[in-house]
Order: C-alpha cells, then sequence, then structure tokens
C-alpha cells in the first residue's frame, strides 16, 4: 500500500495519507540551525547540538507516537483542527504533506478553508520560518481564530527530561508585541536566547503550559482553544511554551498569510541587556525582519530551492529507470547531506542526546557527501582529526558544538583510525586540494602538540601495524565497526553498557579479518598517495605491511568458502564453518572481496558466493547466519539481540554496499545491480505498510529472515548506508570515480542495460558521459572518446575550463 507518491519535478515525496506506518519524517536546515518535522508537524529545533542547544521539546516515543511539534490549531465556528491533522486529529477533507528539500509544506482542507504550513530554515538563517497560508473556498465569510503552539525546550536536552526540581523552578519568557522570547537562564551563564514570533498584531498569548492545555488534556484539545481564546499568561517556571492567539476574517475567495519565526540569538557579555532584566532584542527583531513579508520568504525558499539545484546538478543519471533516478540524482544525495550534517545524533531513532558526531560515521559519510561542498567536507576533516590521539587511536564521538571528544563514551575501537585516511583521500580526489594535508591539526584537540593532517593518516596506519594480534591479524580493540561485537567486554551485569563497559583487553588474542580487509583497501589508499607526494620510502615501507597483512589474511583468515569473521578472545575463530552459529558473516567478506585478497586464486568469487547462497534473502543480506539464538558472553552485545534484529542477523543494509563493490570488483553486474535494488527505498514504496520507514530515505536496518516480521525497516535516516549506497551506486555500478588525476569510467552495470548517460561536473568542467553498452556485458571499457577524439585510457583528463565536454563510452 502507498501513502503517497514521489514528485520528482520538484523534488518533493508527497504524502497523501497522514497515517503513514510510522512518522515519516523531513529535516530542515543544513548548517548551524536544525529542525526536524513529521508529516504531521511533529519534531523539534536545536541549534548546532541536538542534546546543548535544543530549542523546542519533543517527546520520543510516546503514547500517541510523534507528540510535540510545531503546530497550528485552527478553530472555525466549533470546529477545531490542524492542517497537518495532528494534533487535532479532526478528520479533514483533505491532507497533504510535501516533504521537499530542507522545507516541508503540510496542507490541510476543512468546511471550505485551507490551512497550508510551510516550514523552512533559510540559508544562513538561525531561525526556522513557518509560513500559515489561510484560503477560504467557502461562499461564506470566515472568521477564524488561529492558535500557534510551541513547547521551549530549557536547552540541554537531557537535563530537560531529568532534572525537574530543578527545571520546574528556572523558565524565563519576556513578551514584547508579537514576540514571545524563551530567556531561561539568559541571566546565568548563557549568552543566548530564542523567540517566536509573527509578524501580525496578535488578539493574545500564552506561554505557561498548563494554563494552555489544561493540566490533563493532551496536545489535541487545548483548553484555550476550547474556549476560543488565549489566557494571556506570563510563564514562571513550570514548562513555558509559546501561543499566539490570531483572529482572522476572511471574505469568500480570500488568501491570508501569516509569518511566524522561531529563532536563536547570541549576544555577547556586554550586549545581553537592553535594560536591567530586559533582553537586548536586536539581534532578534533584524531576523524578524528579513522575513516579514510573504514575498520576503518566498525569495529565501527560492534561494533554498536554486542552492538544492545548484547541488543536485553534480552528479545527475539519466538510465530511464524512473526509481533509479529518482534515489541517484535526489534523496540519496538529499539524505547524504543530512548525514553529513547529524552523524548520528537526532532523528526520531536518535535521541540527540547520546550520540554526538561518530568518528567513523562521519568519516563514511563524507563519501556521499565531498562532491556535494568540498570546503565543508575539508572542515569535516580537520574537526574530525583534532579529536585523535597521538599514538593514532581516536575518541569514537565528539560533541559539534564542542568539537571536543566525548569522555563518556571514550575510544579503542580499532577500526576508527583507517576511516580518517578513507574521508581524507575522497576529498582530495574530488577537489585535488593536496594542501589540506599540510594543515597543523592538533591531537585531541590540544594544539601544542599539532602535527600536520597528512601525519595523522600516517599514525592512523599505523594504529593498525601496532596493535597486531597473535596471527599478525589486527587486534580488534573494543570493537570495530560492528560496535556489538564486544569481544573483550565479558559483560555479565545487564545494567553496563556494552559500548563503554571496561574491557579486558590484556591478553587479549581477539582479532577482526573486518580490519584486516579495511587495512588493505585503505592501505593501498595510503601507498599511492605517499608515491604522489614523492614519499617513496613511507610508501615502501607501507606496502610492506599491506602485504605481509594479505599473506595473514590468506593463511589466517580462509575458512575454505569464506574469509571468517573474527578470532575471539582466546584465539578460536568466529565466522567459521567449526561454529555452530554465526558461521559466516557479511562484514570480513565484503571487506577483503573489495580489497580483491586472494582473488587470483579464486578466493573472492567463492566468498561471494557462499555470500548469496547463505546470507541473501528477499529483502536484502543479512549480517551473519545463523542468527545467534543465545547469549555468547565472548561476543557481547551482538547477541544480546533477537535473532533478525540489528547487528544480529538483519539486513543491516549500511553493509549491504560492501558486498556490491565486491561483486563489481569481481565483475558481476547484475548481482551487484540485484542487492541495490533489495535494499533501495525507491523500490520499496509499494510495501510501505511492511517496510513502515519513508520510501525516499534508506533505513540502518530491515528485519531479517530470522525476525518476526521480515522485511521491516528501522532506524531510518541517520546510517553509514546513504553514503554507502550512494558510493556503491554512482562510482562501482554506474562507474564514474573521481580520482586525483580525473575521472575514471568504469562501470558495471546488469547485462541487460543498453546505455545510460551521468552529468559529473568535476574540477570546474562539466563531464557529459554516454555509456553505450550494445553487446550488453557488464564490464569492461573497449573504448573511449571525449570530445569526438578516441583516447586510450579511461581516465578522462582534468579540463577545469568552465566548459562541456562529452566523453562516449562503449562497454564490450
Ligand atoms: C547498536 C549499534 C550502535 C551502538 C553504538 C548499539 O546498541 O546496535 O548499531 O552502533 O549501539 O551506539
Ligand atoms: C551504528 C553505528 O553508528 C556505527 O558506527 C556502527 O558501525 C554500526 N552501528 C554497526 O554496529
Amino acid at each position: 500500500m502507498n501513502f503517497g507518491h514521489f514528485d520528482d519535478q520538484h523534488r518533493e515525496y508527497v504524502i497523501t495519507n497522514p497515517r503513514t506506518p510510522w512518522p515519516w519524517i523531513n529535516y530542515l536546515g543544513n548548517e548551524d540551525f536544525f529542525s526536524l518535522i513529521s508529516n504531521t508537524a511533529g519534531g523539534y529545533t536545536f541549534y548546532k547540538d541536538a542534546k546543548f542547544r535544543r530549542l523546542t521539546r519533543y517527546r520520543y516515543n510516546n503514547v500517541p507516537m510523534d507528540s510535540g511539534g510545531k503546530y497550528f490549531y485552527i478553530k472555525d465556528a466549533d470546529t477545531s483542527w490542524s492542517p497537518g491533522w495532528k494534533p487535532c486529529k479532526t478528520e479533514l477533507d483533505s491532507y497533504e504533506c510535501r516533504h521537499g528539500m530542507n522545507y516541508t509544506s503540510i496542507k490541510g482542507e476543512k468546511n471550505g478553508v485551507t490551512a497550508s504550513a510551510l516550514y523552512f530554515v533559510p540559508l544562513k538563517t538561525w531561525a526556522e520560518v513557518q509560513k500559515l497560508t489561510l484560503t477560504n473556498h467557502s461562499k461564506a465569510v470566515k472568521k477564524l481564530k488561529v492558535f500557534s503552539f510551541i513547547e521551549w525546550c530549557l536547552w540541554n536536552a537531557a537535563a530537560d527530561m531529568e532534572n525537574f526540581q530543578r527545571n520546574f523552578s528556572t523558565g524565563e519568557v519576556e513578551i514584547e508585541d508579537s514576540v514571545i522570547y524563551h530567556k531561561t537562564e539568559y541571566k546565568e551563564r548563557r549568552d543566548h536566547y530564542a523567540y517566536y514570533s509573527v509578524n501580525v498584531p496578535v488578539q493574545g498569548y500564552d506561554t505557561d503550559r498548563e494554563s494552555f492545555f489544561g493540566l490533563y488534556n493532551g496536545f489535541d484539545e487545548p483548553q484555550v482553544v476550547a474556549e476560543g481564546k488565549s489566557r494571556n499568561t506570563e510563564a514562571h517556571g513550570w514548562s513555558p511554551i509559546a501561543s499566539h492567539y490570531i483572529e482572522v476574517e476572511l471574505q469568500p475567495g480570500e488568501i491570508k498569510d501569516f509569518i511566524f519565526i522561531l529563532g536563536y540569538v547570541e549576544n555577547k557579555e556586554d550586549e545581553k541587556w537592553e535594560s536591567k532584566n530586559i533582553i537586548n532584542k536586536k539581534k532578534a527583531k533584524e531576523t524578524i525582519a528579513r522575513f516579514n513579508t510573504a514575498a520576503k520568504v518566498d525569495a529565501a525558499l527560492a534561494d533554498l530551492r536554486r542552492y538544492w539545484d545548484n547541488l543536485l546538478s553534480i552528479y545527475t543519471v539519466d538510465s530511464g529507470d524512473e526509481k533509479l533516478d529518482r534515489m541517484v540524482n535526489i534523496w540519496n544525495q538529499y539524505q547524504c547531506m543530512i548525514t553529513f550534517c547529524f552523524s548520528r545524533s537526532a532523528s526520531f531513532f536518535e535521541s540527540g542526546i547520546g550520540r554526538g558526531m561518530g568518528f567513523r560515521d562521519s568519516n563514511q559519510d563524507l563519501i556521499g557527501f565531498v562532491h556535494q561542498i568540498p570546503e565543508r567536507a575539508r572542515e569535516r576533516i580537520i574537526d574530525i582529526a583534532s579529536t585523535q590521539f597521538q599514538d593514532g587511536g581516536c575518541y569514537h564521538q565528539y560533541q559539534p558544538l564542542t568539537k571536543r571528544g566525548n569522555n563518556d563514551i571514550g575510544g579503542g575501537f580499532n577500526d576508527d583510525p583507517l576511516w580518517l585516511i578513507l574521508g581524507t583521500i575522497s576529498y582530495i580526489k574530488e577537489s585535488g586540494d593536496f594542501s589540506i594535508l599540510g594543515e597543523m591539526v592538533p591531537f585531541d584537540n590540544d594544539m601544542s602538540v599539532a602535527r600536520t593532517l597528512f601525519d595523522h593518516l600516517s599514525v592512523s596506519f599505523d594504529h593498525v601495524v601496532n596493535n597486531l594480534g597473535p596471527h599478525g591479524l589486527p587486534l580488534i580493540g573494543r570493537a570495530d565497526w560492528n560496535d556489538c561485537l564486544n569481544l573483550n567486554c565479558f559483560s555479565n551485569d545487564p545494567n553496563e553498557s556494552f559500548q563503554t563497559t571496561e574491557n579486558k583487553s590484556e591478553g587479549s588474542k581477539a582479532e577482526s579479518l573486518m580490519i584486516a580487509g579495511l587495512f588493505v583497501v585503505y592501505g593501498r589508499d595510503y601507498v599511492t598517495l605517499c608515491k604522489k607526494l614523492g614519499k617513496h620510502e613511507e610508501a615502501a615501507r607501507a606496502q610492506s605491511h599491506v602485504d605481509t597483512m594479505i599473506d595473514a589474511v590468506k593463511k589466517h583468515g580462509w575458512d575454505g568458502e569464506w574469509f571468517i569473521r573474527a578470532y575471539d578472545y582466546y584465539g578460536r575463530k568466529i565466522g567459521s564453518k567449526e561454529n555452530e552459529e554465526g558461521k559466516i558473516f557479511i562484514e570480513s567478506n565484503g571487506w577483503c572481496t573489495m580489497a580483491g585478497i586472494g582473488k587470483e586464486e579464486g578466493l573472492c568469487t567463492k566468498a561471494l558466493d557462499s555470500v548469496k547462497e547463505r546470507l541473501d534473502t528477499r529483502y536484502g543480506i543479512v549480517l551473519n547466519n545463523p542468527a545467534f539464538t543465545k547469549y555468547y558472553i565472548e561476543y557481547g552485545e551482538i547477541s544480546s539481540y533477537p535473532p533478525g534484529y540489528k547487528e544480529n542477523a538483519a539486513v543491516f543494509c549500511h553493509n549491504n554496499p560492501w558486498i556490491m563493490i565486491g561483486e563489481t570488483v569481481a565483475g558481476n553486474g547484475n548481482r551487484a545491480w540485484e542487492y541495490y535494488k533489495k535494499i533501495c527505498p525507491s523500490y520499496l514504496e509499494d510495501i510501505s505498510e511492511l517496510h513502515k520507514t519513508e520510501p525516499y530515505v534508506y533505513g540502518q536496518m530491515v528485519a531479517g529472515k530470522d525476525a518476526f516480521k521480515p522485511g521491516e525497516a528501522k532506524n531510518s535516516w541517520l546510517t553509514g548506508t546513504a553514503s554507502w549506497n550512494f558510493y556503491a551506486i554512482t562510482q562501482f555500478i554506474l562507474g564514474i570515480q573521481p580520482d586525483y588525476d580525473g575521472l575514471i569510467i568504469d562501470p558495471c552495470i546488469p547485462d541487460s542495460w543498453s546505455a545510460f548517460k551521468v552529468t559529473r561536473k568535476f574540477r570546474g568542467a562539466t563531464y557529459k558521459i554516454e555509456i553505450q553498452n550494445p553487446e550488453h556485458k557488464s564490464k569492461g571499457v573497449r573504448s573511449v572518446s571525449v570530445d569526438g577524439k578516441p583516447q586510450d585510457t579511461n581516465l578522462i583528463p582534468i579540463f577545469g575550463d568552465g566548459k562541456e565536454h562529452n566523453v562516449t563510452v562503449l562497454l564490450g
């Protein structure tokens, strides 16, 4: 069943039934100021950091689901309704939500009145703009009462949910004209306040939650709305909110716009106050003035659209398959921007409190984002590297506001350092900017021990070399990419966290074949980079470590039909035919085949066939098989999940593209494509009822074959799946790869395809690439011509001349 449809021309997903199987959300803002918004206007807002600078409250996992948001209540005679159906849940005559690129519009119609609420964060603005448009389609004059609503969060989203004995006494507001200012804690250590305004005079307002709703009412029936007039309350402690009350008269056919602004201001210490206890409102008023007419708002939205036109013009495919085109050209790239912005911090599955920016996560996110805005990728790489330790180890996460490593989570995940090589190399290949390698970058944010970014890559490489186990394979540390394979944890206390509890690493023999494959792939990249820089000795040294690793994998990592996954604390195999459960895993087979380890001897093909045979399912490739059915103390969290969920044998979408890429390395385009389609959301739209999450973005996991409901997805939006799938489809299946000296064209497609086109903007020129496949091959470039001239290589040169160049590629 469908709950809406794609509108590719406007780059929107149009939801036509508000009762989606789960809140289907969107993100507003992509630099400093952000909101999450569901199809029924649920969600919340923050500045930079979803934990430390939360502006509005949200109730996670509530009854009903998706409670709290940016609500409008419209009272027309005795009927109260909301344009997004929720929270009133009054049956609407029509409903439509359009989620677009960083904007959402939600339109409802009731008794001849349409209310359309447009929400977005204008570029370079610390505010969310909401334009509410009311239209009277009826023949009668309509006298409407409109109530806006948001609820302030007391800034620190964690404390806000815990420390009520304090919180209930701290809330403070100021009201001036039609603007409600939230100044809680402003007089002590904060240099910031928030505000919510509307561009017309109001007939009333409320700022005290209890007075607005009545203590025993829900979001669906505020007392004030029922009574048809606000109470003009000023919050003192308890829970401050902001609600405007506006009386509107609409003649038949008349349309009126109202502009609401939810904004954030920072003031310097000596500019905080206008007079005693009265906050300095200058900056808020400036922002309000920038958007005080519908024309100004429309212009700002047009700017945002142009910004996205530009971003999405960098890579476009014309394949003839609309589902593929809309993912590559619109939604997958959009999701990559979102994961770039938020890492794994704030979604409807991530509270914004627990996790900051992940070291490995943010590096991987770059591979789907770097082509969009390389300058921002550059800044991110430096931020991430600045949290690294001198021995190459890393904090697992850092807070976006402070950019400092998060001590609560700590480090010791031995795959982490290698991803910095991936992130950096992807940036250089896209931009050609080698100067980043010479930037002085601190360790653990301490500038006194800064070294160049290149040195950070060296210590990343050496972190593996310096942490090898008994088989010469990388020690796993706290865990590798699979955070739940906790081989040194041995936790038997349910009150401990698998992620942070003290590890028994001393004397551990736990080694990871996944890190081994990763090391070969990015170790080789490191070698190439060293050579490019003329560091031949370092290149040779690194190459010898890579070669040794390849030997170690062949000797100790091959199980006969596939690559084993790891050795446990005691040095026993995991992911081997010898095991009763968890005989085969996706990660090591993905990385070792991407690395092409043992390709000549047929190991890669065998491993990929084993994956196909044992892990492939209707809904994608599961992480491991057979699923763990009991808790193994020596494996940790992975065996804590019921079979078929999360890291225990779900389709963990993030690593499906590793196999897709492995298949392209082996030249098998049909299989790569089949795997791509199985987890790609646009192909799953028709099974939305089962799939549950948004049909326009990837989720982290889909319940595996051992689960109760195979095919049901969870944890949409913030997952490395976005960037890895974009990377797999664009660079390995469609095969357009940015490289140091040009674009490499090397597709690996299903043999049924006859042709496709890609337009790629790269280093200051536009490449119009046409791939023809008359002989229906999967892989192999027979001839290439550029601007009509035959070329003897599939490396297309850098032109940098601002012009268009026609590239014709013949497969065969
Ligand atoms: C999840 C992982 C996640 C880890 C760290 C685990 O509970 O299953 O997917 O990476 O927590 O937050
Ligand atoms: C989610 C985490 O964000 C990521 O870092 C990890 O690699 C995967 N889960 C797998 O455990």
